[in-house]
Parts: structure tokens; sequence; C-alpha cells
């Protein structure tokens, strides 16, 4: 068997989905683009892409996701049948969470899907969709996580904000055994929305960074804001109290914690 049918039926032994698909090329452009390409053309959910390296990554915000030897870039196409799609990507999120802590790496959640751990990016998941007249299509999640990239490996401006697996004591996880446990984790949280937000929801806030009450700023595209942080409603949209008192409810936008000077 190759590493992608071995990756299919390492999932399907711990309970998980069949994968119809899995395509696991040494280098790829960006995994979400061919898995995009996938599900234009009909792929089934569960259809799987991953890479050993990237060429052209993506992140979030039109980022790029540099992406080296050592990571997981994964790309997973989902067919959902159940109105709370803005969750699948919270669900990923508690997904990667649960699988380093298989490992024993402790990590937090920053909203809307950020994995930290010692205070540093751990992983990133990018959620693209496509609707029709009926609703959501697809939704294809990008999954990056830092297994065991070596530090020089990546840009040095990057290197202070971002940790591995292995950096955080994770004995050699190999890239096929994380996916294996990700995916696992991300089908249990995938079945939980067909019934119901309240499990992923609460899986969520109980590994989120205790930001609650403090002062954060959130770029938005072209929009920035201050204000404090109250809660992620039902809906997984982040809700801020603007300097003022009015309340804003957030889809998407990334979130950074302001720290003053003291006595300021
Ligand atoms: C983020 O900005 O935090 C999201 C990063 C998502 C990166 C993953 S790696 C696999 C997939 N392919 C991509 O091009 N991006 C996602």
């Amino acid at each position: 068997m190759d590493r992608a049918s071995d990756l299919a039926a390492a999932l399907v032994a711990r309970g998980g989905p069949r994968l119809p698909v899995v395509e696991w090329p040494v280098s790829i452009d960006s995994t979400s683009n061919r898995l995009k390409s996938l599900a234009r053309g009909g792929a089934a959910e569960w259809t799987v892409v991953l890479a050993d390296v990237q060429t052209g990554g993506r992140g979030r915000e039109g980022r790029t996701w540099v992406s080296p030897p050592g990571g997981l870039y994964l790309s997973v196409l989902l067919r959902p049948r159940f109105e709370k799609v803005a969750l699948l990507p919270l669900a990923a999120g508690v997904a990667v969470a649960e699988a380093a802590g298989e490992l024993g790496v402790r990590t937090e959640l920053k909203w809307p899907n950020d994995v930290l751990a010692s205070g540093r990016k751990l992983a990133g998941i990018l959620s693209e969709a496509a609707s029709g007249a009926a609703g959501v299509d697809w939704v294809a999640l990008g999954i990056g996580v830092n297994v065991s990239q070596d530090a020089a490996s990546l840009p040095p401006e990057m290197r202070a904000d971002v940790t591995s697996l292995v950096a955080e004591g994770a004995q050699e996880p190999s890239v096929g055994a994380v996916a294996v446990a990700v995916l696992a984790r991300l089908a249990v949280g995938y079945d939980a929305l067909r019934s119901g937000t309240g499990t992923v929801l609460s899986a969520w806030r109980s590994h989120a960074a205790a930001w609650w009450g403090s002062l954060v700023d959130v770029r938005a595209g072209e929009t920035a804001l201050r204000g404090r942080l109250l809660e992620v409603d039902g809906e997984g949209a982040l809700v801020l109290e603007l300097e003022g008192g009015e309340r804003r409810r957030l889809l998407s936008g990334e979130v950074r914690r302001v720290r003053r000077a003291a006595g300021t």
C-alpha cells in the first residue's frame, strides 16, 4: 500500500470516516487549491489532499502560509447538510487542539481558529466555501500544523511567533499520524454539528484562550476595531463591546490582545 492508502486505513481503524480519495504528492502549490478544483469537479465529501511541501501555501486574510518539510499541510472536503456551517472552522480548531493533546501538547484556541502553544502559533485553519441555490455546496477546510519543522527553514522574522509539536515536547510524531488524529477528531465534531451546536461550542470554549474581558484589536479586512472581548456566541461569531458600549458581532478577523504599558 502507498502512504495515502495507509492513512485512509489507519483512519478507519480508529473508527473514523472512509476517505473516498486521498492525494498525497511530495509538493504542490496549495492543498486547498487542489481540493477546491476537485470539489468543483464533484468530488465526494471527505476527499483529502496532503503534501509534504507547499510552494504557494495560503493563510487567512490573504497571507502566505510558509510550508517547508516537517509540517502537516492537509485540506479536507465537506458537504454539510446542516445550517450552522460557520462552526465548522471552530470544529477544526478543536480537532487540532485535541490531536495535539493526544501527543501531550497543551494548546489554546484563539478565535476563530488559531491554535497556539506556549503563546505561539502551532496551527492555522483556512475555511473556504461555495454556495448554490440550495445553500452551502461544499466547504474546503485547509489545516496547517507545525509538526517538526526546523526553525532554520522559516523566515527569521517568523521564528519567535511560531512553535511546533516537537518544540512543545511531542515525541517524534509522524505527519501521517497527526493527520489521522485530526481527521478522526474532526469527524466527531462534524457528526455532533448535525444534531446541534452545543457540543462543538462547549469544546471550543473549553480550549479557548482566557481572553474574556480583555481589550483586543480586531482587524477584519479594511476594518480595525478595538473593544472588550465578551464572548463567542452560538453561531461562532466574536462579540466585542466597543468603547462607548456598542456591541459588535464579527464573523471573521484577526484578534490581538492589547497590552498596555504599566500605569496607562
Ligand atoms: C492561517 O492563516 O492561520 C491559516 C493557515 C492555513 C494553512 C493550510 S496548510 C493546508 C492548506 N493549504 C493552504 O494553502 N492553506 C491551508
